[in-house]
């Protein structure tokens, strides 16, 4: 077994930030309502504003929800690295190291601030790491969800239903609008945009769920994508609430950083799941807003420092690529506890054990 350790994080990986290259889209995919894979836009959403003072639990008997206890792997990202090789003609891993969910990087980027361990898998194959979730390990650790935690998490797809229509508001009728309200939540559809990056000297593809965009993809491919990404969380009334907010604002904010999402709109709501009012932020103003704002309140140092996970995420890749390169078969990256360290080791000695896909190994062998 090797290890990485994570203890005084803050003071070993402290400093200006590593090298960051801006993510670009590559490609990307749809799930439809029925969650069958779609190598196009079409469950794409549009943002409008939504109302407040709205009940972000109505129609939550009726929510058609997708079964995610069911193993995905990297299937679809995998085809849809096919997809985008077919048609281009070129292998989209040439010079990428890892390529992965970005589910798996937001993990590693918050690794100190994590409740929970975590486990992945990871192949080489090729030049590339693959990585996904240990499904096995996340199932066994999820706790039952009681009633309040289901209606919770419905609130937030409720709160995406009401924000979004499925075209450009520009094209929108004012019945499409006013309909939102009314329609049935349903998260088995969903988008998810492809995008290549890097934290140093690491090559990255990492694939994750977009959940809407601010106005249209723009005419030139070359121009960033206004997506943005929607959140709820309950309205702050207090100190305390507040530094819970900021802790909760990490996840929100390596999630959008990773795919170079550029707007987080967080739908603030009451205890009764009322929406109470919507603001808007900019991703990369995060950190930068958090230590302003400690300083004007006399608060202390912020809960969090975005440098520190970057330049964490740059050294734990450089490590990992180090321990991986050339190796056969199945390894398991496994965090177990707070300020531990991240466990590296073999669970398989041939084979990539349903990582990678029988499709993806075709056509690569062709
Ligand atoms: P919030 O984002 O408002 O919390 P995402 O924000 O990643 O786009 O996810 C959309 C919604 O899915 C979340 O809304 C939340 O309601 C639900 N959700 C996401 N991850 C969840 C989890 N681990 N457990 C329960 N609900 C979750
Ligand atoms: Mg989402
Ligand atoms: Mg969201």
């Amino acid at each position: 077994m090797q290890t990485f350790d994570v203890t005084d994080y803050a003071t070993r990986f402290a400093g200006k930030s590593s090298a960051i290259k801006r993510p670009r889209e590559i490609t990307y995919f749809s799930y439809d309502e029925n969650h069958a894979l779609k190598h196009d836009e079409s469950s794409l959403r549009y943002y409008y504003t939504p109302d407040l003072n709205v009940d972000l639990g109505q129609g939550y008997n009726s929510f058609v929800k997708h079964d995610d206890s069911v193993d995905e792997h990297l299937d679809s990202l995998l085809d849809a690295l096919v997809e985008l090789e077919r048609k281009e003609g070129r292998i989209s891993t040439e010079g990428v190291h890892f390529v992965t969910w970005r589910g798996m990087m937001t993990k590693i980027m918050t690794v100190p601030y994590l409740e929970d361990g975590f486990e992945m898998n990871a192949v080489f194959h090729e030049g590339t790491i693959f990585i996904e979730e240990n499904n096995l390990y996340k199932q066994s650790t999820r706790g039952t969800q009681d009633e309040r935690g289901a209606r919770m998490s419905f609130w937030g797809y409720k709160f995406e239903t009401l924000s979004t229509l499925s075209r450009p508001w520009g094209e929108a009728t004012r019945e499409e609008i006013e309909n939102r309200t009314r329609e049935i939540v349903n998260n088995k559809a969903q988008y998810c945009s492809i995008v290549q990056t890097g934290f140093g000297d690491s090559g990255i593809i990492i694939a994750g769920e977009v959940d809407a965009i601010w106005d249209c993809r723009p005419m030139n491919p070359a121009n960033p994508i206004n997506y943005v990404e929607l959140k709820t969380s309950r309205q702050v009334s207090s100190t305390n609430q507040q530094i819970n907010f900021e802790k909760k604002l990490q996840r929100f904010w390596a999630q959008s950083f990773l795919l170079g999402v550029p707007k987080i709109i967080i739908g603030f709501r009451d205890d009764y799941g009322i929406l109470k009012n919507v603001e808007i932020k900019e991703t990369q103003g995060i950190p930068t807003g958090i230590r302003k704002a400690h300083a004007a309140q006399g608060l202390g140092p912020p809960p969090w420092n975005g440098n520190v996970a970057i330049n964490f995420t740059t050294a734990f890749l450089e490590w990992l690529k180090g321990v991986l390169a050339g190796k056969e078969g199945l390894w398991r990256i496994r965090y177990q506890q707070r300020g531990s360290r991240i466990e590296v080791f073999q669970v398989q000695e041939s084979g990539s054990a349903g990582v990678l896909t029988d499709r993806f190994l075709e056509w690569r062998r062709e």
